[in-house]
């Protein structure tokens, strides 16, 4: 497997607060690796740098084989580099599927306009594919403000998918949803696995460490540890900083 993303040396501060300090990471094609660490640790705020919705005060991405520091996030998702948000933008009034298919537009490049023909056909079908795959096509036609707070979140990831990611990068996509929720979204994230690298942020060990190929831990805006979810689960650092009474 090859590298996709690989961080060198990342720092990044707010006014007199170091929030990441030399942080280094790769990825491989193909790959689901979780970041974890406690809240403040510095997870989102990398997101933001890899995503280029904020830029590092030293440090470079590089992506697919090349520096990205100079693209847009715009440009980083025509790319293939895609994040979900924890509150995406919507249009609350729109159907779900109405919703994922204005995803799919601006994909497409036709921004906001109404596709009509082939264009519109192909939408249409690539939305009642996702709805499919999430179990939401009976869900389809409800306005996206009156989704359950799980189907909201299960919406979020099928928006981002829409995007047609090669690096999709999570951000606590699991954050309220019951046990069983979070096992159906993550199911539906490894399905794709195979395709699309996945880097997932969640506070639940279980869903992490069962997950994920690799897990890497920040800590103070350091990166801790990066290694197999057995390796990191034995590190007696790691579980001083983070795990606690996970220790086995
Ligand atoms: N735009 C900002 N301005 C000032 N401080 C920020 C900003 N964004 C994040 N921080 C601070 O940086 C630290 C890391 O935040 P964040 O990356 O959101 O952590 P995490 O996602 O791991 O909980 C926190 O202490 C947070 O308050
Ligand atoms: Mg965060």
């Amino acid at each position: 497997m090859s590298e996709l993303l690989e961080l060198t040396g990342i720092g990044k501060s707010f006014g007199a607060f170091q929030a990441l300090s030399d942080v280094s990471l790769s990825l491989r094609e193909g790959e689901m690796l979780g970041l974890i660490g406690p809240n403040g640790a510095g997870k989102t705020t990398l997101f933001n740098i890899i995503t280029g919705f904020l830029k590092p005060d030293s440090g470079q991405v590089r992506y697919d084989g090349a520096a990205i520091d100079r693209l847009s996030p715009g440009q980083r998702v025509a790319r293939g580099l895609v994040r979900s948000f924890q509150k995406p933008m919507v249009f609350p009034a729109l159907s779900l599927r109405e919703n994922i298919a204005m995803a799919l537009r601006q994909h497409a490049g036709q921004g906001l306009r109404w596709p009509g023909g082939a264009a519109k056909r192909a939408a249409d079908a690539k939305a009642e594919q996702l709805l499919a795959r999430s179990g939401l096509t009976r869900r389809g036609e409800e306005r996206m403000a009156d989704l359950s707070y799980g189907e909201q979140r299960m919406a979020d990831l099928l928006m981002a998918l829409a995007l047609e990611p090669r690096l999709l990068l999570l951000d606590e996509p699991t954050a309220g949803l019951s046990q069983q929720e979070a096992e159906r979204l993550l199911g539906l994230v490894r399905q794709l696995e195979a395709r699309t690298t996945v880097m997932l942020v969640a506070h639940d060990i279980d869903i992490v460490f069962g997950h994920c190929d690799r897990v890497a831990v920040l800590h103070l805006g350091r990166m801790l540890r990066c290694d197999t979810p057995a390796a990191v689960r034995a590190d007696a650092e790691v579980q001083a900083a983070y795990l606690g009474s996970l220790a086995a």
